[in-house]
């Protein structure tokens, strides 16, 4: 494990500790003065200026070992946080790839006094991102994960503030990641199911407790929709509520996350290319359940439930068909027009159950449309609310915690693409707008609810490394719904 401290100025050079300094346009001149001349010119020949993406390199011989001294330019485009989190990344990256299991990072040239504790937080986030990878499955030296044990960070006041929340929010997007990752085959329902009883049985002492409702249990609550997607599969569903109860808490939150742990589309089947990366269906679940465990960690006083109605959709002799209609827990009939639309499905018994617990605010995680990436690209969530000042709130705390929202409309007028001549309405609209009527399907189920929306299925995954993330899952959310919370605990 890294532990990451506040230094107060540079050491002498040691073999050990990878010394890595970040600078900016604005600040490098000031930078290439604190070396001597000799490195001045050097980096000056190469052309180093602080831009982003720019790094410099220095190894030296001492009488003890090779000493490293890393310049990293952070430019100053997109905000400070995804600034932070970005050089967090690489500057644990240049440690452990030169073999360096300590590192001293100076960032006191790219932030500025007084700093914001959510900026520290991004920092030490990407700083112990910086070594994960999904290991599970390989063999030999690929199945070690690189050390690095110890970092000191010269920054104003204020920085290190935010060093505990970053370490514990890391821990939380590593589990999403991981539950991401792996396989449909390994991470079922009751995989997601066993990952909450160890959270409950971790955390007891805590307040934290958990219900889980087999295939039979969710039927006798009348969960019809849910159900309706999960019978295609041989893997039992499970729905799952985690309850985080701790004591002075004076505000209730929700957070649902789609737990499809395999969408292969059903009877509308999706083509191979499209169903490749459907283990990943189930991140709204993971960052729920990495942000649940984070807000336990942190210790916030704010009575958290999460729930995952979670299910395969697949094919076979008992798969639900189009034209079927199913009745969900809040009794509202449904029309199946498309069964890749499954997500809506199983969030709207979610959040018909969660509205029964009376939240002050209750927010889904979903990898809910293709609609969503073509509307905001791979890398920005989508945020349907009703409710401005919520919309509002969680766009403020996914700027904190450098995760990218744009908030999309969820206009009235398009809600008769869902009607239905033989139901209350239908499971799928028109192809244009796809996004927003997935988002007013769901508004059906949420009522009167402080409820809102973010579709994820763009920035839950990348198809290649980029910023701070690895291809494959990001954990997007686990920070948002962090910092959210603990901006409503009153933390922020
Ligand atoms: N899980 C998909 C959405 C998705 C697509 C997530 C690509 C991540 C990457 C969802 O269940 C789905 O299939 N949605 C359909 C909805 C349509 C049938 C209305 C879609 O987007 O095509
Ligand atoms: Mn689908
Ligand atoms: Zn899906």
């Amino acid at each position: 494990m890294t532990t990451v401290s506040i230094a107060s100025n540079a050491r002498p050079p040691n073999p050990d500790t990878c010394r890595v300094v970040a600078a900016h346009p604005g600040s490098v001149d000031r930078v290439l003065a604190s070396f001597g001349p000799a490195v001045q010119r050097a980096a000056t020949t190469a052309k180093f200026r602080g831009k982003e993406k720019e790094s410099f390199a220095l190894t030296h011989a001492t009488d003890d070992g090779l000493c490293h001294v890393v310049l990293l330019g952070v430019g100053d485009q997109g905000t400070a946080a995804e600034r932070l989190r970005v050089l967090g990344d690489r500057a644990g990256k240049a440690a452990t790839q030169r073999g360096c299991k300590r590192l001293e990072l100076d960032a006191s040239h790219v932030v500025e006094a007084p700093a914001d504790p959510s900026l520290g937080a991004r920092l030490v986030e990407g700083l112990c991102l910086s070594t994960y990878g999904y290991r599970t499955f390989l063999s030999g030296e690929r199945a070690a994960a690189p050390s690095l044990d110890a970092v000191e960070v010269v920054g104003p006041a204020g920085l290190a503030e935010g060093f505990d929340r970053g370490r514990i929010i890391a821990a939380g997007i590593a589990r999403a990641r991981d539950l991401g990752n792996g396989p449909a085959e390994v991470v079922t329902p009751t995989f997601l199911a066993d990952t909450a009883q160890d959270l409950a049985r971790r955390f007891a002492d805590r307040g934290v407790s958990v219900e889980i409702f087999d295939r039979d249990a969710c039927q006798a609550m009348g969960m019809g929709l849910f159900l309706a997607v999960a019978k295609g599969s041989d893997i039992p569903p499970r729905f799952i509520h985690l309850s985080y109860r701790p004591a002075g808490a004076k505000t209730r939150v929700v957070l649902v996350g789609k737990g499809v742990t395999f969408d292969s589309g059903g009877y509308s089947l999706k083509p191979t290319d499209a169903m490749l990366d459907m283990k990943m269906d189930m991140c709204g679940a993971a960052a729920v359940l990495g942000a649940f465990e984070a807000i336990v960690n942190l210790g916030l006083a704010v009575d958290v439930h999460a729930l995952v109605a979670a299910t395969e959709n697949m094919i076979g002799g008992h798969a639900y068909r189009l034209g079927d209609v199913y009745r969900g827990l809040d009794g509202t009939t449904v029309e199946i027009n498309n069964t890749d639309a499954e997500g809506r499905l199983t969030l709207a018994d979610a959040i018909a159950y969660g509205r029964r617990l009376e939240p002050d605010y209750m927010l889904d995680l979903a990898t809910l449309t293709g609609a969503c990436m073509v509307a905001l690209g791979p890398r920005i969530a989508g945020l349907m609310s009703p409710h401005d000042a919520l919309a509002d709130t969680v766009v403020s705390a996914a700027e904190r915690a450098a995760e990218r929202v744009h908030r999309l409309p969820l206009p009235k007028d398009l809600e008769d693409q869902l009607e239905s001549k033989i139901a209350d309405c239908k499971n799928t609209g028109e192809r244009w707008g796809g996004a927003l009527t997935a988002g007013l399907f769901l508004a059906r189920f949420a009522g009167d609810v402080c409820w809102a929306h973010l579709d994820i299925a763009g920035p839950a995954m990348a198809s290649k490394a980029w910023g701070p993330h690895r291809e494959g899952a990001t954990g997007f959310g686990v920070a948002t719904i962090a910092e959210l919370v603990a901006g409503l605990a009153g933390g922020a």
